[in-house]
This record gives structure tokens, C-alpha cells and sequence, in this order.
């Protein structure tokens, strides 16, 4: 008998915390004694610095360090105004917390169908704003940039805010801009399975607009200007000083790490051209897309997944309810969004973490041929 684990044998993460904490084991140690040995932990000198360089990447002026990125969006929200009585019109295809932060502010999402990108349909905006629409939450999901052009002329003629949903998007482009850069905020996540993740939980809202981070800055702390004087009303979302020490680390790698999922994505392109019913993900001809998540179609998903499954390869499904189907939403389950509700059954996200090796990633795609080949599965 023998331990060995064996390529045949060996399982495929769908992402490795291990390997990445492996690799800047030195950096991020040394970052965090750093913090530890300061005594300063919350608001200090890496949140300020941290808030320098992200800026500084994105290409806006400001940037403010919070604790998470629903609360991104629920400042960026509060910042602008936006409260009771106000619609947003946003998606209902992504991480529950875009349409939670609207929540927050006691205003009310307004759900849109979503085009073949998986973002909301551009083209359906205008049909949707009413005199209480104030503002659009945009999500550039799975790592893509939306249709930017379209959402930021309707925004424009409208005068509605823009609030750019980044969670899934560090680093992405628009016509060889940023994602974060076009509407009023960018707000991010930077939960450990993103692009650019922490040890923890963490978040930021990125600006042009000094008087609007001003503002973001008072509510992450209480709604002080100074301390014990508190100008708004806030909440406490402070992003802490190890967090941010560990964000400057890593933020150093993101480029090369984004480099290494759009190469394990162009494998899965082509490897997987033309197999079976799979539909694979449609690239926006203005956008470079950071591949957050790998998402293919199939009508035999539930099939394809436990196949995997038993190969040892995991897979998930980003999301399988859409948030207006969910039951902590029941005024909105009535409303039907057909293309949405359509994809959600056919919709699987394969591993694309950095640290995945070409010999991993040709595994899964024999997996996939192999599940299509089957006389079970003709
Ligand atoms: C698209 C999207 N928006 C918002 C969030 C919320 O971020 P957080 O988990 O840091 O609150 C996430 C992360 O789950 C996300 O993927």
C-alpha cells in the first residue's frame, strides 16, 4: 500500500488559499508583524497607504478602506443620497449583497433581465427608471466590464448616479480603463476568493470626487469628522490595519495573478471549442476581462457537475437563486426575468485560480470531453 497521491488521484480545488499564503509567506508575514509590533490596528498607517496605491492602480484620486464590500456599496449609497422612497435599478444575477446594500438604505432595487454577458441588459435601463429612479449599481460579474458606454450616456441623460459594482472585477478594463473609474464610486471586495483578496473579510470605494470620499470616510467611522463629533450618520466599517498591510502585499501581485487566470482561460477556450452543447463565456469586444470566475452554459449541468465531482474536480454555481427569487426578498419572487431564470439552470463555474497548473487545467478539460464522449451521456 502507498500514500502517494497520484495525478490521477490528486483533487482539483476550486481555489487554493495555501498555495497563494505559500508564495508571499515572507511579505505577508513580515507585513503583519509589522502591524502587530505598531500597536496602531485600526485606521493607521497601511489603511492610508493602501488607499494611496489602490487608488493609484485604478487611476482615480480617491480611495476609502471600509470592512466589506456590501458596506462599499451601502456608503457609496448613503454618500450619495440615496435613501427611502429612491429606486436603483441593478441586477438580480449576482452576489446577494449588491441588492442587500440598497436594502440598507431603505431604498428599493429594481431588478433588470441580463444580456448574454451575464451583466444587466443596457438596453432595458431606460424602460425601467421611473421619477423615483436615482441611481444604477452596475456589476461587472465574473470579471468583465458591463456594456460602460451605454450605462454611463442612459446615467447621463437621466442624471442618475452610478454606482459600479467592482467585487468581481480588480483590475478589468473598459476601453483601457479601469472598472471603478467610470460612475460616481467603485466599490470593491476584497473577501479571500477575489482577485485581490484578504485574510479576512475587507473592502474599499474608490472616487474621483474628494467631497464624496470625505463623506465615505465619516460613515465608515461613525459619521466623525473629528473624534466624538459626528457630522452624518454612520456606521462603523473600517477596514483594519492588517487587512490593509496584507491588501498592499498582494495588491503588488494582482497584475501577474489576473495575467495567469486570462492564460488558464484561453487553455479552457480553446480546449474546450466545440464540445458537447457547451456554450463558453462571450468576451466583450471593449473590455479585457480579469476571468474572477470561468462560467460556461450547458443544458446538462447538474449532469457535467457530478461527473466532475467524482473526477475530483470542483465546480460551482455562481449563483443558482437569482436574489429576486430568494425567500429573505418575497415581495419580489412574483417578478420573472426570463433570460436570468433561463442561464441560472445551465450556468457552471470551472477552477481558474492563479495557482492552478496547465497540467490541472487539462485535466478538467479531459474530464469535461470525457463526460461528452461517454455512451451514458451521448
Ligand atoms: C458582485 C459582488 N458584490 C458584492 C459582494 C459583497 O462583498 P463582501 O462579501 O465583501 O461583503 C460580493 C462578494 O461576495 C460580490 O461578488
Amino acid at each position: 500500500m502507498t500514500n502517494a497521491i497520484t495525478s490521477e488521484t490528486m483533487k482539483i480545488s476550486f481555489n487554493n488559499f495555501s498555495k497563494l499564503y505559500g508564495t508571499e509567506k515572507i511579505a505577508i508575514d513580515r507585513a503583519i508583524k509589522k502591524v502587530l509590533s505598531s500597536g496602531r490596528y485600526i485606521l493607521g498607517d497601511e489603511v492610508a497607504d493602501f488607499e494611496k496605491d489602490f487608488a493609484a492602480y485604478i487611476g482615480v484620486s480617491q480611495c476609502v478602506g471600509v470592512a466589506n464590500g456590501l458596506e462599499a456599496l451601502q456608503i457609496a449609497l448613503m454618500a450619495a443620497g440615496i435613501g427611502p422612497g429612491d429606486e436603483v435599478i441593478t441586477t438580480a444575477h449576482s452576489a446577494a449583497a449588491t441588492a442587500l446594500s440598497i436594502r440598507a438604505v431603505g431604498a428599493k432595487p429594481v431588478f433588470i433581465d441580463i444580456d448574454d454577458y451575464y451583466h444587466l441588459d443596457a438596453a432595458k435601463i431606460e424602460s425601467a427608471i421611473t421619477s423615483k429612479t436615482r441611481a444604477i449599481i452596475p456589476v461587472h460579474l465574473y470579471g468583465q466590464a458591463c456594456d460602460m458606454n451605454t450605462i454611463m450616456d442612459v446615467a447621463k441623460k437621466h442624471n442618475l448616479v452610478v454606482i459600479e459594482d467592482c467585487a468581481q472585477a480588480h483590475g478589468a478594463l473598459w476601453n483601457g480603463r479601469k472598472v471603478g473609474s467610470f460612475g460616481t464610486a467603485g466599490c470593491f471586495s476584497f473577501y479571500p476568493t477575489k482577485n485581490l483578496g484578504a485574510v479576512g473579510d475587507a473592502g474599499a470605494i474608490v472616487t474621483h470626487d474628494s467631497a464624496f470620499a470625505e463623506k465615505c470616510r465619516m460613515m465608515r467611522n461613525y459619521g466623525q469628522r473629528n473624534r466624538y463629533e459626528h457630522d452624518v450618520y454612520g456606521i462603523n466599517s473600517r477596514l483594519d490595519e492588517i487587512q490593509a498591510a496584507v491588501l498592499r502585499v498582494l495588491l503588488k501581485k494582482l497584475d501577474r495573478n489576473n495575467k495567469r487566470r486570462l492564460t488558464i482561460a484561453m487553455q479552457y477556450l480553446k480546449g474546450l471549442k466545440d464540445i458537447g452543447d457547451i456554450q463558453l463565456p462571450r468576451l466583450r469586444m471593449q473590455a479585457d476581462h480579469v476571468f474572477h470566475l470561468f462560467v460556461i452554459e450547458t443544458g446538462r449541468r447538474d449532469d457535467l457537475m457530478a461527473h466532475l465531482k467524482e473526477a475530483g474536480i470542483d465546480s460551482l454555481i455562481h449563483y443558482p437563486i437569482p436574489i429576486h427569487k430568494q425567500r429573505s426578498l418575497a415581495e419580489f419572487n412574483s417578478l420573472s426575468l426570463p433570460v436570468l431564470e433561463l442561464k441560472v439552470t445551465r450556468i457552471l463555474s470551472l477552477p481558474v485560480h492563479p495557482y492552478l497548473t496547465t497540467t490541472e487545467v487539462k485535466k478538467v478539460i479531459a474530464a469535461i470531453k470525457k463526460f461528452y464522449e461517454s455512451p451514458l451521456n451521448p
